[in-house]
């Protein structure tokens, strides 16, 4: 027979057990494996929280050297998939460009697709762990006409992305503490968030037995959205926008509480969070400091300052219970480091990579069915054929 229920959006539809990220959306708490997000985000580095989250625990320097070893043996990427990159027109999106090659991996990499083995297993992730980053920087490069870069297997994972994604030709590439900090942190406050819309369709893909590029390439997808990661470009839009009209922000506050206006607080409220968005603290304190460390006065800051106080202190807001979530502030970072707009959304999937390969991995190791929601027929009944010329 079929269901009686549904549940549109999965609102209240719990499709696995997970052991890798903790949420309470009442008390804004974010856990991965039981570590708090605010010490993570602090103390760790983005690549000791990948193997966190992919391998439950954090990695002894022996682990995290083996690791970081495997993912630079797999880091090169075939000179074929750099044509394909070059087929694809300057002005396309990124986020396109991304699932694209992401995609295109497949192809270039058969053996990984069939996971037999615990060891199958683990070299399509340091694969992916080695390529991702370069497909990343290869989308801004290519997007701003530069020259792409491969990676310098002397430096750290995050160092290595920095140079990749920032280096200039004919310059040598100076390490600058300030900004590998700052996209450490920025890219560990963005690497699970449990069942959400994107992860959910890694698993669901992945369930299917595809293999792990083309799941992360649909999850890649999924992200794009503005309902989902494409938030974080429309928080700076609108910050622009307060800013070309003059920076009142005053005006945008009514707006958004006018009912008769579909405008709505970019980078304010969330579905779980509903006290505070523990990664919008850690990030509004991180684009302060950076700001200040790299000496840059963007007048978007002060208006994103002033906003999030007026709405803080607002009846409106503070009945609702509408917070700033990670994306009011993560844009103003971005944006000090050079980062165009369109690739933020980019920023987010390098940062989500190693939470949704944990995702796979756990889906796959506790032998999950194929995903198959099932449904509510609500269409015609048995109708007898009527041909053409009759209609
Ligand atoms: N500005 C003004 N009013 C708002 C806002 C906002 N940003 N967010 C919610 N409200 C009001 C809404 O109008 C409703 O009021 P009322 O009860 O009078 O009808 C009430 O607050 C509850 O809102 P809701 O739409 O029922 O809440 P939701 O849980 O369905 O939506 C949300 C959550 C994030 C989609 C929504 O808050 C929103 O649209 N925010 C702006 C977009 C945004 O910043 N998105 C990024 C989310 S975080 C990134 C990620 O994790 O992917």
């Amino acid at each position: 027979g079929g269901v009686t229920t549904i549940d549109p959006g999965f609102k209240n539809t719990g499709s696995c057990k997970s052991a890798i990220t903790f949420l309470d959306g009442e008390k804004g708490i974010l856990r991965y494996r039981g570590y708090a997000i605010e010490e993570l985000a602090a103390e760790a580095s983005f690549l000791e929280v990948s193997y966190l989250l992919i391998f439950g625990e954090l990695p002894t320097a022996e682990q995290l050297e083996k690791f970081d070893q495997d993912i630079k043996d797999n880091s090169m990427v075939d000179e074929d998939i750099h044509k394909i990159l070059d087929a694809f027109p300057k002005n396309a999106h990124p986020m396109g460009v991304l699932t694209s090659l992401t995609s295109a991996l497949t192809a270039f990499n058969p053996k990984a697709v069939d996971i037999s083995s615990e060891e199958d297993m683990y070299n399509a992730i340091v694969i992916l762990m080695g390529k991702f980053p370069v497909l990343v920087s290869w989308c801004m490069r290519k997007m701003k006409g530069e020259p792409l870069d491969y990676g310098d297997v002397d430096l750290s994972y995050e160092e290595n992305f920095a140079k990749m994604m920032f280096k200039k030709p004919n310059k040598e590439y100076q390490i600058n503490k300030i900004v590998i900090d700052a996209l450490d942190k920025l890219l560990i406050l963005h690497a699970d968030h449990e069942q959400n819309c994107s992860t959910s369709t890694v698993r669901i893909v992945g369930s299917s037995h595809a293999g792990l590029f083309a799941s992360i390439s649909a999850g890649i997808s999924a992200l794009w959205g503005p309902l989902h990661g494409g938030a974080n470009q429309a928080v700076i839009e609108m910050l622009e926008a307060i800013k070309e009209d003059g920076g009142d922000f005053e005006k945008y506050l009514a707006k958004a509480k006018d009912k008769q206006d579909p405008f709505r607080l970019m980078g304010f409220g969330h579905r779980v969070y509903k006290n505070f968005d523990p990664r919008a603290k850690i990030i509004k304190v991180a684009a302060e400091e950076i700001l200040k460390d790299l000496d840059i006065e963007d007048p978007v800051l002060d208006i994103a300052r002033g906003l999030s106080e007026a709405a803080l202190s607002d009846e409106y807001f503070k009945s609702r219970n509408l917070y700033p979530n990670v994306d009011f502030y993560s844009g103003i970072i971005y944006r000090a480091l050079g980062i165009p707009v369109e690739m933020f959304t980019v920023l987010f999937a390098m940062g989500r990579l190693p939470g949704w390969i944990a995702q796979w991995k756990e889906m796959r190791e506790n032998k999950e069915p194929i995903g198959r929601p099932r449904q509510l027929y609500v269409g015609e009944t048995l109708r007898p054929y009527v041909s053409i010329d009759k209609r």
